[in-house]
């Protein structure tokens, strides 16, 4: 094997590895409280969810009559080219339905879960794991973070509404971002603390974290993306800070000014202003409009705000680079 093949397989590995965290329970309860009425009368869908391991299965079939549930679908993804790292040894790939229980001890017992085999590999984009995302209301899960853009990408085809976790890198991805402009997606309430403990065996955490936690994965920056209507998105971000040029200089290369933090917004600036992609947490579509983000994240994305003369996609203060900002205007100036 060539080096760079070698490369190639070592980076896979690791990538495989990041798939493979797996989402606490108290996560999830943390998160989907806020959603509880969304659930009345639905067909949830994990398709990324090995019922065996995932909490989210777990979550549902037991509040199955609390949130007062159609069907819960689950799909287990069955590798075919198994590595080191992967959690799915199962011998082929299943699904699961639940309706409910049947008994009356408010309890999924495993007689009342049907459990069916998938002909393929249950990737969420083959042709039966798509049958069952038609059947489908909503979709929540933890997909594999390699395949974040094609995996929501896949619920916006097939107009599911869903609640996931992704990374907030994701924001600015060009796949991704024209969706959050255009309102089609937004970030849930979040994790405690702006980052995620999942769970995995096979990867050493090196955080330096405080909150480091024995047999699990820190990960920050990791969000929940969603288009379900939730309260956080109408609450007005409140702005007490008042614009100067001298605190809020304009950039070189953009035609905005520079809002290093999102808190520091000025209550009375109605240009376009430039600020920190975790804006998207306090983004309120009443308050602000987006505009775009810089050419960095994608060509066009600026809507014109980009110099292009400059040459510079990363916006500039007095020759000085900056982080990627999103553009946003004040609504309700
Ligand atoms: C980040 S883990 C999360 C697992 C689970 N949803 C949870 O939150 O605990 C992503 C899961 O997706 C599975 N997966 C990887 N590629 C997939 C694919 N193409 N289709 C469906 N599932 C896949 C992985 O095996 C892994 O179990």
């Amino acid at each position: 094997m060539t080096e760079k093949a070698q490369n190639k397989n070592l980076n896979q590995a690791k990538t495989n590895k990041k798939d493979e965290f797996y989402t606490q329970l108290s996560d999830i309860e943390r998160e989907l409280k806020y959603y509880k009425k969304h659930f009345k009368d639905k067909v949830v869908y994990c398709n990324c969810d090995d019922p065996r391991v995932s909490n989210f299965f777990h979550f549902f079939s037991y509040n199955f009559e609390k949130l007062g549930l159609k069907k819960l679908i689950a799909t287990c993804y069955k590798s075919q080219d198994m590595d080191l790292f992967s959690q799915n040894n199962s011998e082929q790939a299943i699904y699961l339905e639940y309706t409910g229980d049947k008994n009356g001890n408010n309890i999924p017992d495993p007689n009342e879960i049907g459990i069916k085999k998938l002909k393929g590999d249950g990737d969420f984009r083959s042709k039966e794991c798509i049958e069952l995302l038609k059947q489908a209301d909503i979709v929540v899960t933890n997909p594999p973070f390699s395949l974040f853009r094609e995996y929501v990408a896949q619920l916006i085809e097939y107009d599911k509404k869903f609640v996931v976790v992704g990374h907030q890198n994701a924001i600015t991805y060009k796949e991704i971002f024209p969706l959050i402009k255009d309102n089609k997606l937004w970030l849930g309430y979040g994790f405690k603390g702006g980052a995620g403990h999942f769970i995995n065996e096979h990867y050493e955490d090196y955080a330096t974290a405080t909150d480091r936690k024995e047999g699990m994965i820190r990960v920050s920056g990791v969000h929940w993306f969603t288009n379900l209507e939730i309260n956080k998105r109408h609450e007005d971000l409140i702005l007490y800070k008042n614009y100067t040029p001298e605190e809020y200089p304009k950039y070189d290369n953009y035609d905005a000014i520079e809002v290093s933090k999102t808190k520091d917004i000025p209550m009375d600036y109605d240009g376009v202003m430039g600020v920190p992609i975790t804006f998207m947490d306090k983004y309120n579509p009443d308050q602000f409009e987006i505009l775009g983000a810089t050419e960095s994240e994608g060509k066009g994305f600026s809507n014109g705000l980009w110099d292009e003369k400059s040459k510079v996609a990363q916006p500039l203060i007095n020759q000085k680079k900056v982080y990627k900002r999103i553009f946003i205007k004040n609504k309700k100036l």
